[in-house]
Order: C-alpha cells, then sequence, then structure tokens
C-alpha cells in the first residue's frame, strides 16, 4: 500500500489558488486520466472498507456529487451494498432531506431521497476528499435524522491541515475515519 500511496501522491495534480486564493484545489482527474492509478485506487479504497465478514457494518453507501460517484460506485459493487446518492440542490426527485453546509469555498446544500435511508440502517460515507468536512459532515446529519447510523467514512485523500477529520471526530471514532492518501 505504501507503494501505491507514494505514487498516487505524487501523481495527483495540485492547482494553487482554485477556486479561489488560498485554497490548493488537488485533482482526482489526475487519478482517472491514467486508467492503472484508478485500478490501484479503486483497490486499496476497498481495503479500507469495514471488514463485513466480522461483523454487520455497513449496509449502505452514500457517496458524493459528483467526484465521489466516481470510486463510490466501485465500492458499493465491490461490498454488494446498496448505493445513494447524496446530490447537488434541484437534482432528486420524491421526498428528499436538505442539509446547508459551510464548505472550503462558500455555503452549499446537499440532498438525499428520503426513502432510502431508514432507522437501523449502517451507513458508510465515501467521498473523493476531506477538506474542512463540511460536505461529509452534511452526509452524518443527514444520516441521523433518517434515524439511521453513521458506519463511518472513507475517502481518496484527506488534507489533514484542514480540520475535517476534527469535524468527523464528533460522529465516529477516529478509527473509522480512512483516506487512502493524506496531505
Ligand atoms: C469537493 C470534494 C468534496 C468536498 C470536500 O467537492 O469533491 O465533495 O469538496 O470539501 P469539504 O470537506 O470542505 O466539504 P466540490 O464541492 O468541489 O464538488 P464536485 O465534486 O461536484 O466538484
Amino acid at each position: 500500500i505504501e507503494d501505491c500511496q507514494k505514487l498516487l501522491t505524487a501523481e495527483i495534480k495540485t492547482f494553487p489558488d482554485w477556486p479561489e486564493k488560498g485554497v490548493n484545489f488537488k485533482d482526482v482527474q489526475s487519478i482517472l486520466y491514467k486508467p492503472e492509478l484508478a485500478l490501484i485506487t479503486s483497490h486499496y479504497l476497498q481495503e479500507l472498507l469495514p471488514k463485513q465478514d466480522v461483523d454487520f457494518l455497513f449496509n449502505k453507501i452514500l457517496c458524493f456529487d459528483a467526484r465521489g460517484f466516481l470510486f463510490g460506485f466501485d465500492l458499493a459493487k465491490a461490498s454488494k451494498t446498496p448505493m445513494i446518492l447524496a446530490r447537488k440542490p434541484g437534482k432528486l426527485p420524491g421526498e428528499i432531506i436538505t442539509q446547508t453546509f459551510e464548505k472550503e469555498y462558500g455555503l452549499d446544500e446537499i440532498q438525499v431521497q428520503k426513502s432510502l435511508i431508514n432507522p437501523g440502517d449502517k451507513v458508510l460515507i465515501h467521498d473523493d476528499l476531506l477538506a474542512t468536512g463540511g460536505t461529509a459532515g452534511a452526509a452524518a446529519e443527514i444520516i441521523l435524522k433518517c434515524g439511521a447510523e453513521i458506519a463511518g467514512f472513507n475517502f481518496i485523500m484527506d488534507l489533514s491541515f484542514l480540520p475535517g477529520r476534527k469535524v468527523l471526530q464528533q460522529y465516529v471514532d477516529d478509527s473509522k475515519i480512512k483516506a487512502l492518501l493524506t496531505f
């Protein structure tokens, strides 16, 4: 895994001061552009999933619009777990739950179809990147509003100089916040 981490860290392109000054944007596009990198990313993200054979640890995976969908779908298929799309406002039909949150660059909203998360569910959250924790924290709030449990978090990248991990520690133990790469 260390070799893979070194390789990915070297390959992921950083765009300084984008989308605004002070933000160093880490672009998952760098992984997608090289299929061999996408394959190892997918493989090692799966390794970070809670080990289902030991216990019943998660039964649904919630993934974020838009870059959380890319590898979230791989995780859902590999673990044979239903995938739920958390989407930007105005994209989903039916009864929805909305959560407003603050992000690295401004206010945003995330929406989920209400019927997909029920009491008793253990929902794992996946996204490409953990920065301020605003997005993943909003997902956690939605899961709690539905009366379900947060099984843990799974990211490709954790920007450890930002408070994301701290924010998520109010929802789960630190051992359940997994990231393939830490910057
Ligand atoms: C980025 C990233 C995460 C979020 C992390 O998404 O893909 O979803 O920011 O930041 P946070 O921890 O500060 O909330 P972005 O809003 O750029 O959306 P996109 O994936 O649709 O491009």
